[in-house]
This record gives structure tokens, C-alpha cells and sequence, in this order.
């Protein structure tokens, strides 16, 4: 593929944006830098470095943020910054978007991709993907309300009752909750419904991936091959 083509491709601007930054340049491979934007490489597993960064040449991308509370999951925010801000230009060029959503003040794994068959796979009620979260509650924690939680609940606006795929109790004022639909404020809505409320959230994982305990919080990493099938465990 061109040099060209290939930044392109990567989110590095239009084709005369490209070719610029190789004629100026701000391209290297294998060491030595490239000028010549029609120079043909073999993209698979090419590493390219732009203005000193270091990227390899990804047919489609797939990250996870630790997503920091404060920030809303959307491009038109209103309230505050948006987790957009936190990913790099060539990857906002290239269009990735979350992967569902989560609350402005939720923390934890959040997932984006430029792979459309993937964003449909992982946000589809259908495919029954799980989730955890840790959610620290107002009042106490106790048995009841984990019975009725595995049991479901009946909330306003649903058809039916929605119960959790696991509960358990983690500490006075916190449990562990595994759901498997995305709906809009889903686990704050069954936390009220047994007559709790929910003090803060924290998606853990999400199917069989952990967010990773080495990726700190506003920072994010593309995921590797084992993490992506890991997705597809169960949690
Ligand atoms: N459920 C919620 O209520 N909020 C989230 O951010 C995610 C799940």
C-alpha cells in the first residue's frame, strides 16, 4: 500500500495531509525516515512512527479507556468534557465510538471501536453480554434486597421484570452486579427499585475481559487479540 494511502487509512488526515507530513519528514519505518509518500509498504504488522509516536498498522481498532468520572460519553456534551477529549486525533479521525455508553459520573471500562459489526455485537440485547459493576449504596446493603435483585425487578417503562445475572454483597455499603442489557441508568433504576440508591458505579468488566489494574484511570490502550476474544467469555 502507499505511504499515503496508509496514513490515511490510519486516521492521520486526508491524502494531502499525508503527503505532506511524509514530505516534511515526520514519517519513519524500520528505522529510517521516509519521504517519498508513494513508497509501497506491506501494511500487515507495519510499525510506522509519526512525529516521534510509534503506531502499528491496525485494519480496525479496538481500545479500552478507564473512564474517569466528569465526563459524558458523547460527541454533543452539555455538561462537561467529553471521553472523546481523552483518546488521540488519528483515532477521532477514524471514527471510533463507544461502545454503548456509560453515566457521566460512572468510572471504569469503556470500550470504542471503528469495527461496526463490533459496536452491533456488543450493544445488542440479543447477545446477552455481561457486565459488572461495583456500586457503592446509600444505605446499607442486606439480603433482602439481593434476593430481589436475582429475583427482578419491575421497573417503570419496561415491559417486564429485569433481573440480575449475579449479586453478591462486597461490603456494608457495596455489592457486585452483573447485568447483561444496556439500558439507560439500568443498574440506578434497580438499586432504587429495592429501596437503595446508588452512591457511585464502576464497570469492572465487561463479558470475560477485566478492566486492567495497570491502566490507570483517563488512560486508555488498544486491546490485543486474547482481550478482544475474551470479550466473548462470560464475566
Ligand atoms: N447503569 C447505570 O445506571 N449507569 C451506568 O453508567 C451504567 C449502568
Amino acid at each position: 500500500m502507499e505511504l499515503e494511502r496508509l496514513l490515511r487509512s490510519q486516521g492521520f488526515g486526508s491524502r494531502p495531509d499525508c503527503r505532506a507530513l511524509v514530505r516534511q519528514g515526520r514519517i519513519s519505518i524500520g528505522g529510517e525516515v521516509c519521504e517519498d509518500p508513494y513508497a509501497e509498504f506491506d501494511p500487515a504488522g507495519l510499525e510506522f512512527i509519526v512525529d516521534g509516536v510509534s503506531w502499528l498498522y491496525r485494519d480496525k481498532v479496538y481500545l479500552a479507556l478507564h473512564k474517569p468520572g466528569g465526563y459524558e460519553c458523547s460527541h454533543q456534551v452539555r455538561h462537561h468534557p467529553s471521553v472523546y477529549e481523552l483518546l488521540p486525533k488519528p483515532l477521532l479521525t477514524r471514527d471510533v465510538q463507544s461502545v454503548g455508553r456509560l453515566d457521566e459520573d460512572t468510572t471504569g471500562l469503556l470500550l470504542f471501536s471503528d469495527d461496526g459489526q463490533f459496536i452491533h455485537t456488543y450493544t445488542s440485547p440479543k447477545k446477552h453480554v455481561t457486565k459488572l459493576y461495583r456500586v457503592t449504596t446509600k444505605h446499607r446493603v442486606d439480603a433482602r434486597q439481593i434476593a430481589e435483585l436475582l429475583a427482578g425487578v419491575q421497573l417503570h417503562d419496561e415491559p417486564a421484570p429485569i433481573a440480575a445475572a449475579a449479586c453478591a454483597q462486597t461490603g456494608e455499603y457495596e455489592l457486585a452486579l452483573t447485568v447483561t442489557e444496556g439500558k439507560y441508568h439500568l443498574v440506578k433504576r434497580m438499586i432504587a427499585a429495592v429501596s437503595n440508591r446508588v452512591e457511585a458505579l464502576h464497570r469492572s468488566a465487561i463479558g470475560g475481559l477485566t478492566l486492567p489494574a495497570d491502566l490507570l484511570i483517563g488512560q486508555w490502550r488498544f486491546l490485543d487479540a486474547g482481550q478482544i476474544s475474551a470479550l466473548a467469555g462470560r464475566g
